[in-house]
């Protein structure tokens, strides 16, 4: 299943890395160095002496055009590297199926909207929504309704956390998670089960309802089919937000959730408005 990054690609990355490096190298010829042992610096470079301000930035040097593609190249070197990546990922003991630079912006949005339920469609072992679990501890509110067809193991007790087992959009499990959201309730979703695109809009369908207004819906895994990871994958989650929001005035996307320039969720945080 892995993608093979072909040679020339890693090759031209290689050297335009070691060309970035250069360049920040002469910008941060004092700091970098030890003055004795300084080779030469190039003509164009800053005074070696001068002060380094620790809080500058150097957009400067990494084009505007060229970060992604490093990003994305970086984003699939990750996700082949599965066995020691994301598939070897865990919170408090369990296992869960996440990039760590989203469980950080997870860890703000529920700082920052304060859902009372967070529906999460996709138990697999649990470690998913015991995070989620832990931060409402953390927080001191909050509620996890995950749901799966069967846990991929054992999962984890937690009394903020309540398992349904069953097809996300069966009637019956759409019941059972509507019976569990009060009026009063902020609800959050995050789709994270089955990620055909057909599944996932019908997710979409099923579940936008529940978010309140200021909340988000989040779409998983739309990293794959080329997005930029798993291009054999076929029409999959990606897809299914093409699929589902252009058109609408409900939601409106949130790519400050992506600032790390790669997740797992590319393209899928949307805010309810
Ligand atoms: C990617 S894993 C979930 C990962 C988990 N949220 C985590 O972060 O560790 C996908 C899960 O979706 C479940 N699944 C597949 N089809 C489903 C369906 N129709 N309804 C509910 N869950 C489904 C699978 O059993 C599997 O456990």
């Amino acid at each position: 299943m892995a993608q093979i990054t072909p040679p020339s690609e890693v090759e031209q990355l290689r050297r335009r890395i070691a060309e970035l490096e250069q360049a920040l190298d002469s910008r941060r010829w004092g700091r970098r160095l030890d003055p004795d042992s300084r080779p030469e610096a190039p003509a164009d470079a800053a005074d070696p002496d001068a002060p380094v301000d620790p809080d500058a930035d150097t957009p400067a040097l990494w084009p505007e055009d060229e970060q992604q593609a490093l990003a994305d190249a970086f984003h699939r070197l990750w996700y082949d590297r599965r066995d020691r990546t994301w598939t070897d990922t865990h919170f408090l003991g369990a296992q869960l199926l996440k990039l760590p630079f989203d469980l950080w912006v997870y860890q703000e949005l529920l700082w920052r909207i304060r859902p009372t339920v967070f529906v999460e469609t996709g138990t697999f072992m649990g470690g998913s929504a015991l995070y989620f679990a832990s931060l409402f501890d953390l927080i001191g509110e909050g509620r996890v309704v995950s749901v799966d067809i069967e846990h991929a193991g054992p999962v984890p007790e937690h009394p903020r956390v309540d398992y349904l087992i069953g097809s996300s959009v069966a009637e019956d499990t759409l019941d059972q998670v509507r019976a569990r959201i009060g009026p009063d309730d902020t609800v959050m979703v995050l789709l994270d089960s089955d990620h055909s695109a057909d599944h996932v809009l019908a997710e979409l369908e099923a579940y936008h309802g529940f978010v309140t207004p200021g909340s988000y819906l989040i779409v998983e895994d739309s990293n794959i089919n080329g997005h930029p990871v798993l291009s054999s994958f076929g029409p999959g989650p990606m897809e299914a937000l093409e699929a589902f929001f252009p058109g609408r005035d409900d939601f409106e996307h949130d790519p400050w959730c992506e600032r790390y320039m790669m997740s797992f969720a590319a393209k899928g945080f949307w805010r309810r408005k």
